[in-house]
Parts: C-alpha cells; structure tokens; sequence
C-alpha cells in the first residue's frame, strides 16, 4: 500500500513501549506499523523520538475566570502555543454562566473555537450553577460528546457539598468525569482576612493565604463525596504531598479517584511570590506555589503513579490591566488575576527534567502526556496511542535539542519559566496526519482543529466503593442510585 505520509525510522514510544519503525499514514490515520513503508511524502525520523501528540487536558482558553478577567489566549494563539509544545489536541474549559443553560454555554464555545483552532479540541463544561433544571439538562452535554464536567470547592462560583453529590451521581450515570478545584473555601477567606487585615497585603501574601491544608481538607472532603456516590472524580492540579497521599490511598482503596499536578508545582516556590515591585503577581496561582520540599514529594507521585496526569494549568493574564492587574495596581493579593501560563513549556519542562534526569520513563512520559488524559476523557483509543486505526496525533521530539526557554507562541508577555536550559524539543506535530508544526513553521490555519466528540471514562483497574448505608443489601434494599 503506498501511505499519504510515512514517518520514517524512528524509535516508536508509547505508553508501554519503546520500538524502531516506520509508521504508514492514509486518510488521517495510522494504517500500518513496519518497516520499509511506502508514501507520496516523507518525514525522516531518524535519531528523532515518535510518540503519540501530546492532549493538554487542563487549559483555560477564551474563558473568563471566575474573577470575570478573560484570557490573553483565545484558541488562536492558544492552540498554536499548544502544538509547538508538542501537543495536538486540548481540552480547554466551557465555563456556564450563572443562569445559563447547559447548550447556551456549549454553542458559545463552540462560537470561540470552531472557525479559531489549529488543532483538535473538546472542552470540560465548569458548572457554576448546578440548580434542577440544569442537572436535568446534563445528559445534553453527553449528547453533544462533552464528558467532564469541572467545579469549583472555593471562588464566588463554588458549589456546595450537596451540590457535588448531585453532579457527581448524573456524572456517574452516563460514565462521566467530574473535576473539582479542592480547597476549603472559608480557611481561605478566614486566612485572606487575618492577613490584609494586619497589613500583609503584597503578592507573596497569597502563598499563606491559602495553606495546604486547605487543599488537603478540601481533597479529603471530596474523596469522601466521590466514595458516597461511587462516582469517578478527578483532583486537578494537586499542589500538596498530603494531597497527594490522600489521592493515592483513595487509589488503593480501589476508589475511582484521579489527579493531576502541574509543572508551575515541581519547577517554582513560592519565594518565586516574593519578587520586587509586583513582579511576584507573575506567579499568582491557586492553589499557590509551595516549596522544594513540596517539589520532591509530587515527583515521587508523578513516578509513583498517584497522578494520571501532569497539565499546564494554562491561565494566562498578562503582566498588565488586560490581565493580572484588571483591578489596578493598588489592591491587596485577592485583587490580582490568579493564573499562569504553561502551555507550550508543559512537554518540553517534564521531558527534560522528568526523562532525561532519569526521574520518570519515557513511556511514563507518553502515559502523563496523552494516553492517560485520552482514556479518562473518553479518546482511547482514538487519540493518545500509536495504534492502526488512531488518529494520525503524533508528534517528533529531538531529544538532544537544547534551547533556553524564552518567549513562547502565546499571547502572553511573560514566561515564568523563561531562563531554564531545556534539553528535548518537539520538532514536528502532526494532527490526523496533517503537519501542524514543521521546520519550525506553522503549517495549518485557524479553523482546521476539529471539535472531539468524547465518549465514556475507561475505569478499568479500580474497582469503586460501595457503602453499606449505600447498598440496597445492607440499606435494607433502599436503591439509592437507580
Ligand atoms: O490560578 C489558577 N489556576 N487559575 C485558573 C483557574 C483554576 O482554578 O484552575
Ligand atoms: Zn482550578
Ligand atoms: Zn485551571
């Protein structure tokens, strides 16, 4: 068979394996795994690593946060940042109004990304406002193939308790995945108070205004709720070892809990915060940056397995009244735009600190980078893995590519990790098989992603947790969940 492209020669990743051979491409799919393949057109990947296109799972993008400030990126500029970061799809955020229906927020999404993206997108749908007739609307979000579905335990936009529980359960019911930003929303309010109160009211104040055992009560909380509804949850960017020990014995319990952490935790501290003349806004994000301490126990769970996922958190707020300072210069900590950016440094940061210093394998790698957001979100075996019959998402890494992190292709006009020496770039990004990135060079235009129509997550291996006050044989036969 004579392919429409073949990659030639390179060492094949995937999540379980490491191979030499070529991969043969027809109709914006993977057709054949061999040697010695056939095509109109050629890519050498020679010396080159070939793994599957990295899915950025946790991205903010033409979204306003729950502060109103909207993102520097719109999906534009945000999926072109992502695919010279090596990934070719993402999954940014549709956030609901408060009383918006369910299908006005998707089509206003959808009026965001369809005619804007480079690559292929799906978004995770943020309810604000989980009143009856929105829970009633949510299997139209199933419909519409959106799967995942993000709350919010602190902000003006958190949910209660009760709350969870309902979106957790409708969640559950259509083999759905449910993520919560876990943090005790009065610890912070009550820490955020003492502080200003007494004056302490510069950037680096955000750090102990919210402490990580606000993070970890809020884990514990939701750990709690997802194990009363046996229902899937995901813990996003998880910033604390405690937090992480809580996801892991939940993990081993067989409960259906997943998490991620984010680079901003392993690779900055908060003495990042405490930079002169408001430079430390830079680094507001919540939850906040931690310590070395903190940097060496998430590594260990990258390693260990207790995080599915490492996501970029990608927030991005200018260093300017568009963004981190939308309310003025002359306003305490709470009052700046919290986020950072990340997209196109998340790959490269976790490929050269992760892999080349021998803390995670290559194959964990492409675990963390794809194939674990792909089965979770509803996209195995479409995307996320080197398979005959996938989704031609791939992408080509020089692993002895040096650069000095600098300015990226975002719309944003400071790097907080600009200065670090990174070894292994990606070189080539190819989305079903079209040349996303090249040469350096960005060969596709606004409009040619295509929205992901998203199926059910894979809960293979756990086994869930059924109570005995929730079992109607031990419930005295009350059907809870019917
Ligand atoms: O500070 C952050 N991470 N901003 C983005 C919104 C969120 O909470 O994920
Ligand atoms: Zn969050
Ligand atoms: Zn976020």
């Amino acid at each position: 068979m004579k392919h429409d492209l073949v990659l030639k020669g390179g060492k094949l990743v995937t999540a379980n394996e490491t191979f030499i051979a070529d991969i043969g491409i027809k109709g914006g799919k993977i057709a054949t795994l061999g040697e010695s393949l056939d095509g109109y057109d050629v890519i050498n990947a020679d010396e080159k690593l070939v793994m599957p296109g990295g899915i950025e799972p946790h991205c903010h993008i033409a979204q306003e946060s729950g502060m109103g400030v909207m993102t520097s990126d719109d999906y534009e500029t945000g999926s072109i940042s992502a695919a010279f970061g090596g990934n070719s799809s993402f999954v940014p955020f549709a956030a609901q109004k408060k009383g918006e229906s369910i299908s006005d927020t998707i089509d206003e999404y959808d009026r965001r990304a369809e005619t804007k993206s480079v690559i292929d997108y799906s978004y995770h749908l943020i309810l604000t406002d989980p009143n009856q007739d929105v829970l009633n609307e949510l299997p139209y979000a199933f419909e519409r193939g959106i799967t995942s579905f993000k709350v919010f335990m602190t902000y003006a936009t958190r949910v209660t308790d009760a709350q969870l529980l309902d979106i957790l359960t409708v969640a559950r019911r259509h083999g759905g995945l449910t993520m919560v930003h876990a943090e005790n929303h009065d610890m912070l309010s009550w820490m955020s108070n003492s502080l200003t109160q007494a004056g302490y009211t510069e950037p680096r104040y955000h750090a102990p205004a919210r402490p990580g055992i606000a993070e970890e009560e809020a884990i514990n909380r939701a750990i709690s709720l997802s194990k009363l509804a046996n229902a899937p949850l995901m813990i996003v960017h998880v910033s604390t070892p405690t937090g992480a020990e809580l996801v892991a014995k939940a993990r081993m319990d067989g409960a259906y809990v997943f998490s991620e952490t984010c680079p901003q935790y392993i690779f900055l501290t908060r003495e990042d915060l405490n930079k002169p003349k408001l430079e430390g806004a830079k680094y507001i994000c919540s939850p906040p940056l931690r310590d070395v301490a903190t940097q060496e126990a998430l590594w260990r769970h990258i390693a260990g397995g207790t995080f599915s996922v490492v996501s970029s958190d990608h927030a991005p707020y200018r260093f300017d009244e568009s963004g981190k300072f939308f309310n003025g210069h002359n306003v305490d900590f709470r009052g700046f735009a919290n986020g950072m950016p990340g997209i196109e440094m998340r790959l490269p940061l976790m490929f050269s600190e992760g892999v080349l210093k021998g803390r995670i394998s290559i194959n964990q790698f492409v675990a963390l980078s794809s194939t674990n957001a792909a089965r979770l979100y509803g996209m195995l075996p479409r995307k996320g893995t080197l398979a005959i019959g996938a989704d031609a998402d791939i992408a080509i890494w020089d692993p002895s590519e040096t650069r000095i992190a600098g300015e990226m292709h975002d719309a944003m006009d400071y790097n907080p990790f600009e200065g670090m020496k990174i070894k292994g770039w990606p070189t080539t990004v190819l989305n079903r098989g079209q040349r996303v990135i090249d040469d350096g060079k960005l060969h596709v235009k606004p409009g040619d992603g295509n929205f992901i129509y998203r199926g059910r997550t894979d809960l293979s291996g756990l086994t869930g947790s059924s109570l005995p006050e929730t079992e109607p044989k031990t419930n005295f036969g009350a059907e809870i969940f019917k």
